[in-house]
């Protein structure tokens, strides 16, 4: 039998224990953001710091946030970003924005963010219209609506340059989409989007079973 461990609380919290780098505006941002009714979708420390690692690891200087929120997963990416680097960051409401570029300027990397206020689709459209973006970038993360997780990964592929890399975030959605019985619209988003990429053959890919769930798709 293949070996999987499984991700009991304690297990989990011995993963962060021996592995998590945190820093006093990162833990701040969490508590913040758990007071939040909404405070759930932030990305798991464990995510925050791989993506950081990725952005590294990609030599990433232009970046995609899709889905900003209390800017956790932006500030994890930005913090790994060169001094020139830059993320162009969607979200759609500015309250939690607000709340993100609050703990960008502690950490001292709001000069490396471009907030792009308004819906995600017509954001991306609008990059893809200005010449010289497309193919331009190096990563993008994706982690806005369910619902529209095709329009954004037609649009991220088309801003990437080849060798760039997207990542998905909770494409597991809690284990439902394991379920051929929960047919809800997010539910099935997720899944034709997680089929549509098996098959795809533009990009390389490697789906990670933690968190929420993460998909990698490198594009050829
Ligand atoms: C799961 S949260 C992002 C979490 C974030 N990556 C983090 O690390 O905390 C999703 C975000 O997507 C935004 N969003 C949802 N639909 C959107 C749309 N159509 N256009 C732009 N942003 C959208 C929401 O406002 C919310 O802030």
């Amino acid at each position: 039998m293949i070996q999987q461990v499984e991700l009991t609380q304690k297990v989990l919290q011995y993963v962060r224990d021996v592995s998590i780098r945190d820093t006093d505006f990162l833990k701040d941002l969490r508590e913040e953001t758990a007071n939040l009714a909404e405070g759930t979708m932030q990305v798991s420390p464990e995510q925050g710091q791989f993506i950081h690692l990725v952005t590294k690891m990609m030599v990433a200087k232009r970046t995609l946030e899709i889905g900003i929120f209390t800017g956790y997963s932006t500030l994890c990416t930005a913090l790994a970003l060169p001094e020139d680097g830059k993320i162009m960051a969607c979200d759609c409401n500015q309250k939690w924005v607000s709340i993100a570029q609050r703990y960008w300027r502690r950490a001292k990397v709001d000069h490396k963010i471009d907030v792009v206020l308004g819906d995600a689709k017509a954001s991306l459209q609008n990059m893809i219209n200005v010449p010289g973006n497309n193919g331009s970038f190096d990563l993008a993360f994706i982690d806005a609506d369910k619902m529209s997780y095709d329009h954004y990964y037609e649009a991220c592929l088309k801003l990437i340059r080849k060798g760039g890399l997207i990542l998905f975030d909770n494409t597991l959605w809690s284990g439902y989409v394991a379920d051929p019985d929960v047919s809800d619209p997010e539910t099935v988003s997720l899944k034709k989007i997680n089929s549509k990429v098996l098959n795809d053959n533009r990009v390389d890919i490697s789906m990670l079973p933690f968190s929420d769930g993460v998909t990698m798709a490198l594009k050829r």
